[in-house]
């Protein structure tokens, strides 16, 4: 993996990592500023795409046509589902769901898409190790879990829509861009992988946790980044 491709949702989830870029240019595409250069010897092309599904997946497709970048790492925050993750641990997407996709009225269950292969994106063995092995062997304060991402275009913050999204769905996090970027990979055969800390539980005090938590957690996702782009 010669050239990896870095996308968070908001400025807080990519500001630090830009500007550890060495030999840093910008390009503008579509609205959004792509920099490039090095961390850790290796190509890195760091963009903030914007918030939500189609903000995301349209970056990701100008990553991979555009930058020509092998590899796709989603950085950023998200909602606790999986019962044992507490504020600031991270999740490392094994897969990544689109659970707001709903034909069910034609027979898919909800979160799958009519007409694809997949509705499931697995998410690459490589980075996922990688992603791994950085936590492990930095001996970081938090936890970090392999599991499912669920991706929607909604900030959850109800008891009622996270247990659906942890019994239908198998979900350990959600969030509102990790799916689309893995759809988009899928599509173009580029591996990816989604590192998600914790900002909080996704229920009703989700909005209080959220705004006091998410610049830490945009940095610890932003840690294991950095420490996995050794191993890769
Ligand atoms: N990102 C961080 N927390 C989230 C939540 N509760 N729902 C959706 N996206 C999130």
């Amino acid at each position: 993996m010669k050239k990896i491709g870095v996308i968070g949702a908001m400025e807080e989830e990519v500001k630090e990592l830009t500007s550890m870029l060495e030999g840093r240019e910008m390009k503008t595409v579509a609205g959004l500023s792509f920099y490039e250069g090095k961390i850790e010897g290796k190509d890195i092309v760091v963009v903030e795409c914007g918030i939500a599904k189609v903000n995301a997946a349209m970056c990701t497709q100008i990553l991979i046509s555009e930058f020509k970048v092998d590899a796709v790492i989603n950085t950023g925050v998200a909602g606790a589902l999986y019962e044992k993750l507490d504020i600031n641990d991270i999740v490392i997407s094994t897969d990544a769901v689109e659970y707001d996709v709903d034909a069910s009225p034609l027979g898919d269950p909800k979160g799958t898409i009519p007409r694809m292969e997949t509705s499931i994106f697995t998410a690459d063995s490589r980075l996922i190790d990688a992603a791994y092995d950085a936590f492990k062997e930095e001996k970081l304060k938090f936890n970090a879990y392999k599991g499912r991402v669920v991706t929607g275009d909604q900030f959850v913050a109800d008891n009622e829509t996270k247990n659906a999204l942890r019994s239908d769905f198998d979900g350990y996090c959600c969030e509102m861009e990790g799916g689309a970027i893995a759809h988009v990979a899928y599509l173009n055969n580029t591996p990816f992988v989604i590192i998600r800390a914790i900002s909080d539980k996704a229920d009703n005090s989700a909005e209080m946790t959220y705004d006091e938590f998410v610049k830490i957690a945009a940095i610890n996702s932003k840690e294991m980044v950095v420490n996995m782009l050794k191993r890769i």
